[in-house]
């Protein structure tokens, strides 16, 4: 199957449709490296059906779409990027598996189902996660591209994927007094791994390094964002919505944006970080997609 990309949307119903050639692109491709978890074995099939069974859920795949099109915009084919996108999937999947776990977020639903611990039992989502993280590594690895570009990949996404665990590591505790203490956590645990997705794309592309310090600064604003809107989610939006229970960081009496500033502070801060990815985007030709991506992920409902 090919990317059907129609250039540079100029409308909104035009950023639809690429949106959704990429991740029609995207859900072919998973279904299969879902299709061959069955080669290991019936051994093995409980931890692989939770696997595929968070996989397959369907989030909003950003990450994926942020690799092909950071890919694209460093004038390379995107359908490179394909391992990058699986790779990054796994990984933040890896992330939400864990984060729901009782002695994490506690949290009962994903992506519009019950979490991977509900449905699979504890013992076997905590080791899912486990596969997805070391599986990321291996698609990679797997992949048909340079060795030079594999290496690269392997070593963003792991050193990401650190910083990720670091600031999950941070926010167990999840209290902060100052909005600085909490906004180091969130580019941890959230920009770390949409840097991971940008700067995968610009290596799938052979970008130079100002592109790559570009993608890197344009994720880092992105996550702030991307976080704070989460944050602004959990007080206003409902569980049918979000697919996830809302209210659940009130429930582990986390500080969030929300609670340091209110809602309408908490929005600005988003919006201000959001001009700051679009500013960085200013290294690239032809970002009308990352643009309108950038400002959906602001007004996003879910
Ligand atoms: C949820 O990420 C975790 C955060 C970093 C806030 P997403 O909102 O991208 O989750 P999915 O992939 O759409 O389910
Ligand atoms: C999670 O932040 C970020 C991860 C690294 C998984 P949250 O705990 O706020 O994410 P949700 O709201 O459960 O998706
Ligand atoms: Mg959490
Ligand atoms: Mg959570
Ligand atoms: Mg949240």
């Amino acid at each position: 199957m090919q990317i059907k990309l129609i250039g540079t949307p100029s409308t909104k119903e035009e950023f639809e449709a690429m949106f959704k050639a990429y991740r029609e692109y995207f859900e072919e491709h998973l279904k299969a490296v879902c299709n061959s978890f069955c080669d290991s074995g019936a051994k093995y099939k409980a931890l692989y059906d939770a696997a595929a069974y968070s996989l397959e859920a369907g989030g909003k795949r950003i990450r994926p779409v942020l690799a092909f099109e950071m890919c694209r915009v460093c004038g390379g084919d995107p359908s490179d990027a394909l391992p990058a996108a699986i790779a990054i999937e796994m990984i933040h999947t890896f992330s939400l598996i864990h984060d729901d776990l009782p002695c994490m977020d506690n949290d009962d639903m994903r992506r519009g189902r019950p979490s991977c611990h509900k449905a699979h039992g504890e013992a076997v989502a905590l080791l899912a996660g486990d596969a997805l993280t070391a599986y990321a590594g291996k698609i990679i690895c797997d992949s048909s591209l340079s060795a030079d570009k594999k290496a690269a990949m392997i070593q963003v996404l792991y050193d990401r994927t650190i910083g990720m665990i670091e600031g999950q590591t941070i926010d167990i505790d999840g209290n902060f007094d100052t909005l600085d203490g909490l906004i180091s956590m969130y580019e941890m645990k959230t920009s770390e791994l949409l840097t991971a997705a940008c700067v995968m794309g610009c290596i799938a592309a052979g970008a130079d390094k100002k592109k790559i310090s570009a993608a890197t600064a344009y994720a880092h604003e992105l996550g702030l964002a991307f976080q704070i809107v989460d944050d602004i989610l959990d007080v206003t939006s409902t569980s049918e919505e979000l697919g996830k229970p809302v209210g659940s960081d009130e429930e582990q009496n986390k500080t969030t944006s929300v609670t340091l500033l209110g809602l309408e502070k908490s929005k600005e801060l988003a919006e201000k970080y959001t001009h700051g990815a679009e500013n960085a985007l200013a290294e690239f030709d032809d970002t009308e997609f990352l643009k309108k991506l950038t400002d959906l992920l602001l007004s996003r409902k879910k």
